[in-house]
């Protein structure tokens, strides 16, 4: 028995600066087609008939939530994030202690991915609860090359068998909690929930979802992004 059935909550970890994009206002809240990227990333998840809340882990001096309006009436709420992406994703999931059983899935999803597909999310969830733990991702398609010095290639990786990670990713309420408190613990930096979980003996599905459910990370990723969502709603 799951709490497929009740409704399945949802992390999202906006706690981080976006480092990589430059400017001041964090890239989660940059204008995408006329709507903050997080706004629009809540929506999609909102939108899944299987989803019953979202809890955002934020920044402690963020400035930015106040301004977000969000088009569904299921509950959104906020809690504050960490130093990492793994310590907020666990603020996220301490924030629902009272609201979540150990036993029951939840979804983590980042807020830089507004593009994800319902149907994707479908899948995840139904594969992901049959399998005991998932994520979406996405087959490597182009080769792989290790750079040595002076970014020279110093090798060429098989392809094979190598998948990108992408979120949401779907994982037991106490088994995520437990896997991500040991993965701190030990010091080791993961960089997503399934990586805790691998640490943890666990072995999540691969889920394949769209190539289209990208992380914006760049500014020429926000120029994507609108294109991608354009021809979704087209
Ligand atoms: O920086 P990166 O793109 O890997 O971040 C992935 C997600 O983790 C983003 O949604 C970002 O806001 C979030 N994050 C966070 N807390 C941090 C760092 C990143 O919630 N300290």
């Amino acid at each position: 028995m799951t709490n497929i059935e009740r409704g399945l909550w949802c992390v999202v970890p906006a706690a981080g600066h976006g480092a990589r994009f430059g400017g001041e206002i964090p890239k989660q809240y940059l204008p995408l087609a006329g709507k903050p990227v997080l706004a629009r990333t809540i929506d999609r998840l909102c939108a899944h008939p299987l989803t019953i809340g979202v809890m955002v882990a934020i920044a402690p001096a963020d400035r930015n939530w106040r301004s977000i309006a969000c088009s569904s009436t299921k509950t959104i709420e906020t809690t504050i994030g960490g130093d990492t992406r793994a310590a907020s994703v666990l603020a996220g999931l301490r924030a629902l202690r009272d609201r979540v059983k150990d036993d029951e899935f939840v979804l983590v999803h980042d807020a830089a991915r507004p593009c994800v597909r319902t149907e994707d999310i479908s899948r995840l969830i139904e594969f992901g609860v049959a399998a005991g733990g998932a994520l979406l991702a996405a087959p490597l398609r182009d080769t792989l090359k290790r750079a040595g010095d002076a970014q020279r290639v110093a090798a060429t990786e098989a392809r094979e068998a190598r998948w990108r990670a992408l979120t949401p990713q779907l994982f037991r309420y106490g088994e995520l909690l437990g896997a991500l408190q040991a993965a701190l613990d030990a010091r080791v930096e993961v960089t997503d929930e399934a990586m805790a979980m691998e640490l943890a003996g666990y072995l999540p599905l691969l889920v394949e979802g769209a190539e289209s459910n990208i992380k914006i990370t760049t500014p020429d990723d926000l120029a994507l992004a609108e294109f991608i969502l354009a021809r979704q709603s087209a």
